[in-house]
């Protein structure tokens, strides 16, 4: 599958959102981070703020809940017409039912595993899921260097997932950039966010390019 880049606006800047935004056409989605000052020991900005943003694109968003209790607080997500929502493994209490219930309500389901969370244990609601996130990164903030210690966990999601003939898109996030994006993508990987490196470009739609062109060149031909 040819490679998505997912900007993340964390390291925008906050108060022109509509108008960064505005800086990556070239994007295959908008990765919005949620934090809640519980589950990461960062706070930003929760549904009001995606709603308003929603208004300003036509790019899809994609959003990622670092979040305490999402069984009670992911799904008003899906319910406002985002693209795929991440709900951390860490912090469901139900991963399928939850899965299901974004499903239902017309989103991707996603679920995303910190560093020290190993995916062998989820083997089996894979099945249940669009996309699985590895964090590469603790997750909290933007900026951070790329933790290659993850990239045998890409590969080995990528193993179960083929093992089970699953079309599992396989997203990392957290110090992904132009030194980093094709250890990524040869380890499995097919969805790419990207933040401090597409914002901190002089061209940053020129930077999402640049990026699927690297990830697409070091997965070699798709069939
Ligand atoms: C970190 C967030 C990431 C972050 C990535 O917790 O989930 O999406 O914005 O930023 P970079 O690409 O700078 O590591
Ligand atoms: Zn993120």
């Amino acid at each position: 599958m040819p490679a998505a880049i997912t900007p993340s606006i964390l390291n925008a800047d906050l108060s022109r959102l509509a108008d960064e935004v505005g800086r990556i056409p070239s994007a295959d989605m908008v990765h919005v981070d949620v934090m809640d000052g519980h589950f990461v020991p960062n706070l930003t900005f929760g549904l009001p703020v995606v709603e308003s943003l929603m208004k300003h694109t036509a790019l899809p968003i994609d959003m990622h809940l670092m979040i305490e209790d999402p069984d009670r607080w992911a799904p008003a997500f899906a319910e406002i017409g985002v693209a795929s929502v991440s709900f951390h493994a860490e912090a469901a209490k139900a991963h399928v039912r939850l899965a299901r219930e974004l499903r239902a309500k017309g989103a991707k389901a996603c679920m995303a595993l910190n560093p020290a969370t190993d995916v062998t244990p989820y083997a089996g609601v894979l099945g249940e899921l669009d996309m699985l996130l590895i964090m590469t990164v603790e997750p909290g903030f933007g900026g951070q260097p790329f933790l290659d210690l993850c990239l045998p966990k890409i590969k080995r999601a990528r193993r179960i997932a083929s093992a089970q003939e699953l079309e599992l898109r396989i997203q990392v996030d957290g110090g992904v950039s132009a030194e980093t994006i094709e250890r990524c993508a040869v380890a499995g990987a097919d969805v790419f966010v990207a933040g401090s490196a597409v914002y901190s470009a002089a061209d940053p739609d020129q930077m999402v390019r640049e990026l699927r062109r690297l990830a697409d060149e070091a997965a070699g031909p798709t069939d």
